[in-house]
């Protein structure tokens, strides 16, 4: 069975917690692209884990942890990660397989990303300033440095010499700090001990658990909306959100997909600028903000809040192929008297779609709402669908009815056990 979970929205819908539910039948949890630009927060036996490259469901004692060729890897931020849970008792090695084709995000890599935001200046975009553009653009230009090479340490040491050399000029350009070479040369060599030993070919390690009918769960970073090539460009990330990055970024036919969930948060959130169809700006995004604790995991931005764009959502579904939904954080919504779901745009009298609008139509569309009747009742302790109060069923019936996908998992709270299976 292989399970793919991917964010719908603009990232940080709660997917690291769906992902922890469903690791514990896993075999194998894999991340397959983006890099430390993700934030997902997995709170298990009482401690909380902000993993950013870790897959994460690797807490269960069963699940083998994959990073698979498409991430892009800041070498600090894994070690970091890997010390941490090495520190609370988890073993990695033999738990913790790394691909050999995962590129490497370099210095020059988050001073360009830095230099970029800064020249742009009041047309910034709000990365998260972690290199990951940069690093795929390298990338797609054959001038990536990847683990491989770090494997191949003269070709480590050549290729990354000669990038220095060509970035440290744009840097001179941009009037910001040029990579210290040697310094960093020797940094690598002090990494590269302690990564070796991850390195696997995971291709062959995913394609005989398929062939021996093993549970592989696969574990999507960011959100549809921040897709390179069908999110709002250029207020997108770097990599491939959709399904189709997993067959990139895998080598996992995207026909041996079983099931798609799509982690719906019940409001909507995002970080970074771009055009937003149904932001608040009010007491209730305030509201929304505090008690759903809406600050980045990555940077400790405040998040952007607004109501539930389900037209944004629709889109998200059909380009993936969603067979399954996870709602996260409607218990954030209790007290709220009246909630509002986006279920359409307008623009200039006519109704448009999604995938119709470009940034600038974003930015000038109406959404077309629909009202609901907000619930009092604290969700988090509430353990069966039936328990819910009327107006969070009718307002999870409208989502699944103009969907048309199945709500399979519901949760109720940031912890694991918050939680009501469908
Ligand atoms: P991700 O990037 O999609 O993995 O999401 P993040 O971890 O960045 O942000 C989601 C936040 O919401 C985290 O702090 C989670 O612990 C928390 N969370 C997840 N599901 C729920 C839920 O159903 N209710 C509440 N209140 N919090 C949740
Ligand atoms: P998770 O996996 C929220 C956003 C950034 C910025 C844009 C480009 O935690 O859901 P980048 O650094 O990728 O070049 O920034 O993408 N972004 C995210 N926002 N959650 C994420 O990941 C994000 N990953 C990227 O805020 O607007
Ligand atoms: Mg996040």
């Amino acid at each position: 069975m292989i399970n793919l979970v991917i964010g719908s929205q603009w990232g940080d819908e709660g997917k690291g917690k769906i992902i922890d539910v469903l690791a514990e039948k896993s075999d194998f949890v894999v991340r397959y692209h983006g890099g430390n630009n993700a934030g997902h927060t997995v709170i298990a036996n009482g401690k909380k884990y902000p993993f950013h490259l870790m897959p994460s469901g690797i807490l269960h004692p069963k699940s083998i942890g994959i990073i698979a060729g498409g991430t892009v890897l800041d070498l600090d931020v894994l070690i970091s990660e890997i010390d941490i849970l090495e520190k609370d008792g988890y073993k990695l090695e033999g738990k913790l397989f790394i691909s050999d084709k995962c590129h490497i995000v370099m210095p020059y890599h988050k001073a360009l990303d830095e230099a970029y935001e800064n020249a742009r200046g009041k047309n910034k975009l709000g990365t998260t300033k972690r290199g990951i553009s940069q690093t795929y653009a390298d990338k797609v230009s054959y001038n990536g440095i990847r683990l491989y090479e770090l494997k191949n340490w003269e070709e480590f040491e050549k290729k990354f010499k000669f990038q220095c050399g060509v970035k440290n000029k744009i840097l001179e350009t941009f009037d910001v700090e040029k990579i210290n070479i040697t310094s960093e040369i020797k940094k690598f060599k002090l990494l590269r001990k302690k990564l070796l030993p991850f390195l696997a070919d995971t291709f062959a390690i995913l394609q005989s658990a398929i062939s021996h009918k093993q549970n592989i769960l696969l574990e999507g970073a960011h959100g549809v909306m921040l897709d390179n090539d069908f999110g709002s460009y250029p207020y997108v990330t770097g990599s491939n959100v959709i399904t189709g990055g997993v067959n990139t970024g895998t080598g996992i036919p995207a026909q041996k997909i079983n099931d798609v969930w799509a982690v719906v948060k019940a409001y909507t959130s995002k970080v970074g600028e771009g055009p937003f169809v149904t932001e608040l700006n009010d007491k209730t995004s305030e509201f929304i903000r505090e008690k759903g604790a809406e600050f980045g995991t990555t940077t400790g931005r405040p998040r952007r809040i607004g109501w539930l764009d389900l037209e944004a959502v629709k889109f998200a579904i059909d380009l993936t192929g969603t067979t399954k939904l996870a709602i996260t954080k409607a218990d954030v919504l209790s007290g709220i008297k009246e909630l509002k779901v986006a279920i359409g745009y307008e623009l200039d009298g006519k109704k448009i779609p999604h995938s119709s609008c470009g940034y600038l139509e974003l930015a000038k569309v109406t959404p077309i709402y629909k009202s609901f009747k907000g619930w009092e009742e604290d969700l988090r302790p509430i353990k069966k669908y039936e328990d819910l109060p009327k107006e969070c069923k009718e307002y999870l019936k409208f989502i699944e009815d103009f969907l048309g996908v199945k709500i399979a998992i519901f949760s109720t709270g940031p912890a694991r056990e918050e939680l009501i299976n469908i």
